[in-house]
């Protein structure tokens, strides 16, 4: 039935046509960004994987651009980064990537582009680095920078079924030398083995914005394998420590969940942002059920650009995540409503595409529950629960179970109790995306709302003031 499809997102990156899942090679070049992706050329389907590309002046508006990394006789491109040379007179893009080839083997590759990342040339002696393994992928290229000024390359990549992410260094991006080797961290991990760890990425970030309070973040997407694998299915996480330009050290033998969510898989941040911050953008799936999400012609969307930042709070170290450039403009532009809680349910604009942020004082508002309902049987809610101190983020009802046995879902956050509740929520066709508190914790869920218009309510316990600002972004050449 036509409400079980998924429509296409306004505000969020897709390919015109075709599978998608990992973002690749971000990076910000030449005042443009540059998106590669995991895509298959042929079809709705994981296979033939090659890098797909779009560019974007704002991270809003998305053109996209022949393939550019193209699947070969025995060779598939799997996920990588590109960076941008900077030696003046070569600042030319270098892009890594997996070349998984048919045998299982699995190498790192390289290529480069003279015209700005449109037309890529493989370099002539690839892989250029060969463990002989099956496992061994996705390079993620950064430039370390030590305290007097020297530079070096370094390159993390993991061997997946080890759980282990390996950091090799170099001066030329030709040569690479083995630095060290992080993890496998399986402490009171029953399961461990039928983990991979893909995607890494590795970011200096400082403690709420102090320059002297610098530490490092490993971020790591984990995907569940094998016939007892859990069916919550692929999701993100990270660990805080310190990086010398070699070695990774952890300040905690743990990982920490990075989006609470369902759907946000092997996010990575662009290489050359604006400020050096670090912008993030993340594959809208899981891999649980990514093949069956009822979508045409295309399948697969990104996040939204998302800031990183590290903030302390109770002597934790802790990741936060905002979004980056145009939500927040278009909520500086919006205005302000203010309303009662507590008298029954409080409708918002509708729209299947919107972004919503509400503030209250939990103390005289209590709990609040933001609602979302399409015309078929889909019913998502977001309800920040102020007894039992967390948010919980529920999708249910018979259009979610028709997806997958395993699409139907509750996550659950834990909240810190003390000051005013925040909540950032972006909805985008299927797209849901909440955030908590200034992005102290991140909930992303493919939603099934359907095709038609979708309402939204809001309900607070008792009586107290709700802050609400509102962005219709159905049209978004009109907002902001
Ligand atoms: C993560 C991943 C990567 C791999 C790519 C293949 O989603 O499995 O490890 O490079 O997808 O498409």
């Amino acid at each position: 039935p036509a409400s079980s499809v998924m429509p296409r997102p306004k505000f969020h990156l897709t390919p015109r046509r075709n599978w998608m899942n990992d973002p690749n090679g971000l990076v910000y070049h030449d005042g443009l960004w540059h998106a590669y992706f995991q895509f298959n050329p042929e079809g709705a389907d994981w296979g033939n994987m090659s890098w797909g590309h779009a560019t974007s002046p704002d991270l809003l508006r998305w053109t996209e651009h022949p393939v550019a990394l193209q699947c070969r006789d025995g060779e598939q491109i799997f996920s990588g980064s590109v960076v941008v040379g900077r030696q003046p007179g070569a600042e030319q893009l270098t892009a890594f990537y997996t070349s998984a080839y048919d045998s299982g083997r699995q190498a790192q590759s390289r290529a480069t582009s003279t015209d700005g990342g449109y037309v890529w040339e493989f370099h002539a002696s690839n892989p250029v680095l060969d463990r002989g393994t099956t496992d061994f992928r996705d390079p993620k290229v950064f430039q370390y920078i030590d305290d007097s000024g020297d530079a070096h390359w370094v390159l993390v990549a993991v061997e997946a079924a080890d759980r282990q992410v390996l950091v090799y260094v170099s001066t030329d991006l030709c040569e690479w030398e083995h630095a060290s080797t992080f993890g496998p961290l399986d402490a009171g991990m029953d399961d461990a083995e039928n983990i991979v760890w893909e995607c890494p990425d590795l970011i200096r970030l400082c403690v709420d914005g102090d320059p002297d309070d610098m530490r490092w973040v490993l971020l790591l997407s984990t995907n569940p394998v094998g016939e007892e694998a859990d069916p919550v299915g692929s999701s993100m996480s990270y660990i805080v420590g310190q990086f010398d330009g070699r070695t990774f050290t952890p300040e905690v033998d743990f990982l920490t969940r990075l989006d609470c969510g369902r759907d946000f898989y092997a996010g990575v941040t662009f290489d050359n942002a604006p400020d050096r911050d670090a912008i993030m953008l993340g594959w809208m799936s899981n891999w649980r059920y990514a093949t069956v999400v009822p979508t045409t012609p295309w399948r697969g969307a990104m996040s939204l650009p998302r800031r990183l930042s590290l903030r302390a709070i109770g002597g934790d170290v802790r990741l936060a995540q905002e979004p980056y450039g145009f939500v927040p403009t278009w909520l500086a532009a919006a205005t302000p409503v203010t309303v009662l809680g507590g008298e029954g349910p409080l409708e918002l604009p509708s729209s299947s595409n919107a972004v919503f942020e509400l503030q209250w004082d939990p103390s005289s508002t209590g709990s609040l529950r933001l609602q979302f309902q399409g015309e078929g049987h889909g019913n998502v809610s977001v309800l920040y629960d102020v007894e039992k101190s967390e948010l919980r983020v529920t999708r249910a009802g018979p259009d979610s179970e028709r997806i997958h046995p395993d699409f139907p879902s509750v996550s659950t956050v834990p909240l810190s109790a003390e000051g005013p509740a925040k909540l950032l929520a972006s909805l985008d066709g299927p797209l849901l995306e909440v955030f908590v508190n200034d992005g102290l914790a991140a909930v992303s869920n493919l939603v099934p709302l359907g095709t038609g218009p979708v309402r939204t309510t809001v309900d607070s316990d008792a009586r107290g003031p709700i802050t609400v600002k509102a962005v219709d972004a159905r049209a978004v050449d009109k907002v902001g």
